[in-house]
């Protein structure tokens, strides 16, 4: 019996050693109520007097001597663990990061947010209109009657016979003062349509800002002063702004506006095609048709108002010779900006 004893203590500590990972199995196999240990001892009382202390003693020592070792394996196991953990976990905060690759705005829109900001700035509102839009709002109430020529220098996408896709912003003037009481000064940024072939000047898509003034009092020098302040603020503080005579329908006198070139200042360059002066928009002292149509009373109100093309801006201030890059949206043209 007491080689039986002995044999379990070494079987189990070796057990324990060799492959001990399952310490509860390993615990039940040997000490358990049905274990090994248990066995043994349950032949103990076919003992006699004399030995039965003796091989008493032996057994506790085993059992404690495999106790011990349990105990011992399961500090060495919790250990382990949570070295393996540590090793797994580890962080090494010196490694470069992944770069994320992270988009930003397209030079339309950071030209018209460079526009916008000017005139927030001098006390005007944004107001939006839409793209698809009633003949009366793009012609009609412009002072472009049916079969006015202006209706040909702009060629339109229609929908319908009065539906169509705006040429221009210059129909939120009207939606603004149908709405609106003066003071009114408002810009409104926009998407326009023209069945236009695309080339490096042209697109059927573009984007133009018009502005508008209506109180008591307007008068084209205030127009002027607010374009040259807006393109001195655009293109540079050396900036001089030029009116030439010029007719829109909507307008009464009409102006084209350029301001001087401020790649070469004004000596000529490629960029003004030796003109020294660029042509950036059209503008003019609002039509008394166009307040009447509003229900403004054109002997008590007068008002200004210009419209300008977002991509020429883009195009001068960027010093881009093509158009369709602007559209194109190549990755790599884009990320120049
Ligand atoms: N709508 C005109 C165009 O697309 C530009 C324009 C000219 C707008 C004169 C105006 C203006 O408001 O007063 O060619």
């Amino acid at each position: 019996m007491k080689q039986t004893l002995l044999r379990i203590r070494e079987e189990a500590l070796r057990a324990l050693s060799e492959n001990g990972a399952d310490l509860e199995a390993l615990r039940i196999r040997y000490l358990g109520k049905k274990g090994e240990l248990t066995a043994v001892l349950r032949g103990m009382g076919a003992l006699s007097a004399e030995e039965r202390p003796v091989i008493g003693q032996i057994a506790n020592e085993v059992r404690a001597a495999i106790e011990e070792e349990i105990t011992r394996r399961a500090a060495e196991l919790k250990v382990a663990a949570i070295e393996a953990r540590l090793a797994s976990e580890k962080l090494d905060v010196t490694v470069p990061g992944d770069e994320v690759a992270v988009g930003h705005v397209h030079p339309i829109s950071r030209i018209q947010r460079e526009m916008e900001d000017i005139f927030i700035g001098m006390g005007y509102d944004i107001v939006e209109g839409p793209e698809v839009e009633y003949d009366y709002y793009n012609f009609q109430a412009l002072n472009i009657p049916p079969d006015h020529p202006a209706r040909d220098t702009q060629d339109t996408f229609y929908i319908t016979d009065n539906i169509l896709l705006r040429s221009q912003t210059s129909p939120v003037q009207v939606r603004t003062m149908e709405k609106r009481r003066p003071p009114i000064r408002i810009i409104s940024p926009g998407r326009v349509y023209r069945s236009d072939a695309v080339d490096a000047s042209h697109s059927p898509l573009f984007h133009q800002m018009e502005g508008l003034v209506v109180d008591r009092g307007v008068t084209m020098g205030n127009l002027k002063a607010t374009l040259e302040m807006f393109a001195r603020k655009m293109f540079g503080e050396d900036t001089r702004v030029r009116f030439r005579p010029h007719h829109f329908p909507f307008t009464e006198p009409s102006a084209e506006v350029d301001v001087s070139c401020f790649a070469c200042g004004g000596k000529g360059c490629r960029l003004c095609k030796g003109e020294g002066w660029i042509e950036i928009l059209g503008a003019g002292m609002v039509h008394p048709n166009v307040l009447r149509g509003c229900d403004i009373d054109p002997d008590e109100y007068s008002g200004f108002a210009f419209g300008m093309g977002i991509e020429r801006v883009a195009l001068l201030k960027y010093h881009i010779d093509d158009m369709r890059l602007l559209y194109e949206n190549d990755v790599r043209f884009l990320a120049q900006f």
